[in-house]
């Protein structure tokens, strides 16, 4: 009796982590829960349970795929062949404000091959919680008339497909994001209006930050109707009130800003401006002597004495006594004024005229513009003589997502599950050839056969673009192409991982998955017992016997369902 009470502590505990990973509502839990602790058996405690193992319904009316759990757990496995490590004889990148005082770390980046859901729930083990930005541009599928979107693959998706493959794999997403992390999905005019509805399912309506439109052409002169130029990028945070984004400087006129002094690290540079002015509403308070460093007294218009000419001081005496000691102030000395000087203040960069932080420039817009897509064929063009994927998203954009975080100085890692041809490696790799940053990027994409791709995306284009653009080199050592003669590789290391498989624990035939698993490629050192080894991965590893529904379970369930309904 007590183990089976036991059991079923551990099915309400598994209810109460679904809850808070947002899989679950809190009041279908808190019915289960209750009927749970009145079920006979154990049998009828785990019968129940698993009415609360689909994911939730959403306000969207679509055929969702239902996860199950399976009987093999899925792992990353190093793939030997593909990975490679940063040759030590690359050229010392000169050191910058993100150094430390230690020595970096050597930097590895990640691409995963295979499904991103099994991916999504392996980096689970390492990466619940820590990612900062994300970014992915999955399949924009078909419309509801079934006619195919242009897509580079050939799994043209339905919308309902679309939305019911995307459903669990942005739960997943949410649950690796920071507590301020941030989300893109790029999608087009048809189907934003869908996925909007779906990120506001699982990321909520309140995390919603906004619809980036990005004018990705100037024009379509083969339309129709309307010439389409736009394309949208959803974007939402983990948590809104935790958001943080760049301020544009771009806007803001820093050119100004030309002098600095002893605390231009706490202050930033600066700009002067007339303490005094004239003309404007007087204050008797605001005329008074204040001493300039050669001992005479000036007043405001340079006069040397008081006298009521409307000219005033802009700060008050005591403001102007702690702005002197402050060093705020600067008296400058000008042969138009009677007392032969003016008194200045300073306007810094980073602080307010009362020494407080300020964050200078505008928010950035929503509107994109001069980013052209047709640019993500070119920078391909320039890696392989031709461009073996097509729509790659220019680097150019996925930089520009990244930059406008505030993640993008703090070396954030940055998430593509549906990386394509690779553009957001490259991305990040250029942010930290420019600055010597340090950001880590992951991608995931499964190895799709195209026309172009017989071998697969991953293998003819993925891992070749990183390989060739972080190494001047391709895998067979040629350094021949475009790309190589204009520019020195980016560095960094890349892990490439496959995603196997092993029977559960429940198995005893065959390897364990207490043997197959590498415990490094998640970011732990060897265990040096067995027994820290096993616990570790019955701890982490169950939740990756999930697996959604196949296309064929999923069709048939249809099937059944509509002749139910008939
Ligand atoms: C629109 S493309 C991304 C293009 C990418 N942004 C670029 O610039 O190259 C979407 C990619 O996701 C891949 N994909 C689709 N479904 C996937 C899945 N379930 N798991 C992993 N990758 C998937 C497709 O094969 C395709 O390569």
């Amino acid at each position: 009796m007590a183990e089976i009470q036991k059991l079923k502590e551990e099915i309400l505990t598994d209810l109460d982590r679904r809850v808070a990973d947002k899989i679950l509502e809190t009041s279908n839990a808190e019915l289960l829960k209750k009927l749970i602790s009145k079920a006979d058996s154990l049998t009828d405690a785990i019968q129940i349970a698993e009415l609360g193992t689909t994911y939730k319904r959403t306000g969207l009316h679509f055929d969702k795929r239902l996860d199950k759990t399976g009987d093999t757990i899925k792992y990353f496995k190093r793939n030997d062949t593909l990975s490679f490590v940063e040759p030590k004889d690359l050229p010392k990148k000169e050191a910058t404000c993100f150094d430390s005082e230690e020595t970096k770390e050597p930097l590895i980046h990640k691409l995963i091959i295979g499904d991103n859901y099994d991916a999504l729930l392996n980096l689970l083990v390492q990466y619940r919680s820590a990612i900062d930005v994300i970014y992915i541009d999955p399949p924009y599928g078909k419309d509801s008339m079934g006619e195919f979107a242009k897509t580079n693959y050939n799994n043209a998706l339905t919308r309902d497909n679309l939305l019911s493959m995307l459903y669990p794999r942005l739960v997943l997403a949410c649950q690796l994001l920071s507590d301020n992390g941030v989300i893109f999905c790029s999608i087009d005019d048809r189907n934003q209006a869908y996925i909007k509805c779906l990120f506001d399912d699982v990321f909520e309506e309140r995390n919603f930050i906004c619809n980036f439109i990005w004018q990705k052409k100037t024009g379509a002169s083969d339309a129709n109707d309307i010439a389409t130029t736009t394309e949208y990028v959803i974007c939402f945070c983990k948590n809104k009130e935790q958001s943080d984004f760049a301020k544009n400087y771009e806007s803001y006129d820093l050119d100004r800003y030309k002098y600095e002094d002893e605390f231009v690290e706490e202050r930033g540079v600066y700009y002067i401006d007339n303490l005094d002015r004239g003309g404007l509403q007087y204050s008797d308070s605001l005329n008074y002597g204040i001493e300039c460093p050669d001992g005479t007294i000036t007043f405001p218009n340079g006069r040397t004495e008081y006298a009521n000419d409307g000219w005033i001081w802009k700060w008050s005496k005591s403001k102007v006594e702690w702005a002197r000691k402050n060093k705020f102030i600067e008296f400058r000395k000008s042969k138009g004024k009677q007392s032969g000087w003016s008194v200045c203040y300073k306007n810094y960069l980073k602080v307010d005229n009362e020494n407080k932080p300020i964050e200078r420039g505008a928010p950035h817009k929503n509107l994109i513009t001069e980013i052209l897509n047709a640019n993500g064929a070119k920078e391909l063009k320039d890696i392989f003589g031709t461009s073996p994927f097509k729509n790659p998203k220019p680097i150019e954009l996925i930089k520009y997502f990244i930059k406008i975080t505030n993640h993008y100085n703090s070396n954030p890692v940055i998430l593509d599950f549906f990386a394509g041809s690779g553009t957001t490696g490259q991305a990040v790799l250029e942010l930290n050839s420019s600055d010597n940053g340090s950001r880590q990027f992951i991608l995931c994409t499964n190895n799709e056969i195209t026309d172009t791709t017989p071998n697969g995306v991953v293998l003819d284009v993925t891992s070749k673009r990183l390989k060739r653009v972080m190494t001047g080199k391709c895998y067979d050592g040629i350094s021949n192409f475009e790309w190589a003669k204009k520019n020195k590789p980016l560095g960094g290391s890349l892990e490439i991982y496959d995603i196997a498989t092993v029977a559960n624990f429940e198995d005893t035939e065959g390897k364990t998955p207490f043997e197959v698993i590498d415990e490094t490629l998640y970011g732990e050192e060897k265990f040096a017992t067995v027994q820290e080894k096993t616990e570790w991965v019955c701890d982490n590893f169950e939740h990756t016997q999930k697996e959604i529904e196949s296309d064929e379970e999923w069709l048939k369930r249809q099937e059944d369902n509509n002749a139910t309904r008939s």
